[in-house]
């Protein structure tokens, strides 16, 4: 094992991610940012230097549990304080083991601004993944708005309330096309066919392949909300990982991906090698307003700028939802995965509900909409400092009498900036709870992503959670993942067990949501936390701390 040097910059630059000029966060002059790549075992030092102008900066290193260096988890207000203008900060964690993952920012609403990148993590010399691949492709996928993020934030957060909408772009690796199509000639689209010397920014990345071989596909979401379905034309894919766990194989035509997941899908090149091959992105779960992404697998010998000869594949219905439900509950742990405790110590039921709070629109979960204090949690706690954040801690469940199917009858909620201390080493079952949103007959799909851990995915349901419906939890071979979707108006069962100190968080990766309050906090284990940097607690009540 290895430390793995990097000095990153963060700044604004100028860019055309969907071939219109905006301003993107980049990290030394690169949009999406520089890839990580290491080997289970290295130790990532990442010293990042904000040349930001007027904001602070944080990156988090999704799907890395920073086991032993909770101060490392580049969560502003959790694990560290954002970093000022013109400072560096230092990251040093470990990458303990393989897998597909990413970074983005988690301060404010930066991953929306583009600051993003993937983290790839291959087995430590002298081991095997439980598959045999001969190439590899990374993927990506990001979803843009030509509203700026600062607009955005603040229109979410104004009476009237103003959404941000449906993205103007879908990106597949910072690259998309708004003004032109790649396939005009097959779907007619209000616009023509672009065409590329491929030196534009955002010209698409074409997938090189040989033909008779397999190739391991890497596909991440870091979409600020788009849900999305990838499909190859002519090819099928074999799931092998999900979110860093390997998973029993299993073939699909199409792949939905929410934002904080990742997958790992085989692919086999046996196409007839005299043709290019569509691969097409699209939306889910909500009424597409976007275009599909396209991108072209290219087999060698054929020329890349060849168009595929046949229209690119279409993305199922946006609202079928029990295709979604299909892909999703065929997701299995490989045999031979570590399995979950048979039983837990604590349930925690968490109601996603949308809300008012003084008339501004916000998400709450069991009525408390997540604000975030100045001082980071994993300083006002390790240190007692009582007047951190809101020492009440917020329910392990909502009242029963609460119909999931209909708007709230009392829509009001609070703001609070509580935590659930969780004992170190219990086992926490959590019960995400869908509901009706603010309109009628209107529910969403959530991802929700966890720091710090894995979890399993025991179950999902319908309509309300019910005691007794444990019993149909899968013990046996349920998938470890660290994000988790709950679909309209149901349920969602995770386990996992607190065994990393630290403070934690746990969010909806809707990144306006989380921004409107989707969020909770969990702290385990504190007092067992090693010494802090203390650069990582350089604001709020720890600043003059001497730690
Ligand atoms: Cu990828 Cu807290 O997020
Ligand atoms: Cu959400």
């Amino acid at each position: 094992a290895k430390a793995r040097h990097f000095k990153w910059e963060v700044e604004y630059m100028y860019r055309s991610p969907d071939c219109l000029e905006h301003i993107v966060m980049g990290i030394n002059g690169q949009f999406p940012g520089p890839t990580i790549r290491a080997k289970a075992g290295d130790t990532i030092v990442v010293e990042l230097t904000n040349k930001l102008h007027t904001e602070g900066v944080v990156i988090h290193w999704h799907g890395i549990r920073q086991l032993g260096t909770p101060w490392a988890d580049g969560t502003a207000s959790i694990s560290q304080c954002a970093i000022n203008p013109g400072e560096t900060f230092k990251y040093r964690f470990k990458v303990d083991r393989p897998g597909t993952y990413f970074y983005h920012g988690h301060y404010g609403m930066q991953r929306s601004a583009g600051l993003y990148g993937s983290l790839i993590v291959d087995v430590a010399d002298g081991e095997k993944e439980p598959f045999h691949y001969d190439g590899e492709l990374n993927l990506l996928l990001s979803d843009w708005w030509h509203k700026g993020v600062h607009e955005q934030e603040v229109g979410l957060s104004s009476i009237p309330f103003r959404w941000i909408g449906e993205p103007q772009s879908l990106l597949i690796n910072g690259r998309g096309q708004y003004n032109c199509s790649m396939a005009a000639s097959f779907s007619n689209p209000a616009v023509g066919q672009c065409k590329f010397r491929g030196n534009e920014q955002c010209a698409p990345q074409i997938l090189k392949v040989q033909p008779n071989k397999t190739y391991r596909l890497r596909i991440a979401s870091t979409t600020a909300l788009a849900s999305l379905n990838l499909a190859i034309q002519g090819h099928t894919m074999v799931v092998v990982e999900a979110d860093g766990n390997h998973v029993q194989p299993f073939a699909v035509k199409d792949l939905d991906i929410y934002s904080g997941e990742s997958y790992s899908v085989l692919l086999r090149t046996d196409q007839n090698p005299s043709r290019n091959y569509w691969i097409s992105i699209g939306v889910r779960g909500r009424e597409p307003k976007t275009r599909q992404a396209l991108t072209i697998l290219n087999y060698s010998p054929t020329s890349a700028s060849k168009i595929p000869t046949s229209r690119p594949p279409v993305t199922p219905p946006w609202n079928d939802y029990n295709h979604s439900k299909a892909f999703t509950k065929s997701i299995y742990a490989l045999m031979g995965s570590p399995k979950p405790p048979e039983t837990s110590h604590r349930r925690i039921v968490l109601l996603n509900t949308q809300n008012r709070v003084n008339g501004f629109i916000k998400w709450s979960i069991n009525n408390v909409s997540l604000v975030l204090p100045s001082t980071p949690y994993l300083g006002s706690i390790k240190f007692g400092l009582n007047h951190g954040f809101d020492q009440r801690s917020p329910p392990d469940n909502y009242d029963s009498s609460y119909d999931i199917m209909k708007p709230a009858v009392n829509q009001n909620s609070t703001q609070g900036s509580g935590v659930y201390s969780i004992t170190l080493n219990t086992t926490v079952d959590v019960i995400l709870q869908n509901a009706n949103a603010l309109a009628k007959d209107m529910s969403e799909i959530h991802p929700w992503h966890l720091h710090g851990h894995d979890f399993w995915v025991l179950g999902y349901g319908e309509g309300k959670f019910e005691d007794g419906d444990e019993k149909r939890f899968n013990l046996n071979n349920p998938p470890l993942r660290n994000t988790a979707v709950i679909f309209p108006y149901g349920w969602t069962a995770l386990r996992f067990v607190a065994d990393n100190p630290g403070v934690w968080a746990f969010h909806c990766h809707i990144e306006p949501h989380l921004h409107m309050g989707m969020g909770v906090v969990f702290a385990e284990g504190v007092h067992r936390v090693g010494q802090i940097p203390r650069e990582a607690l350089a604001c709020g009540l720890t600043g003059n701390k001497h730690n």
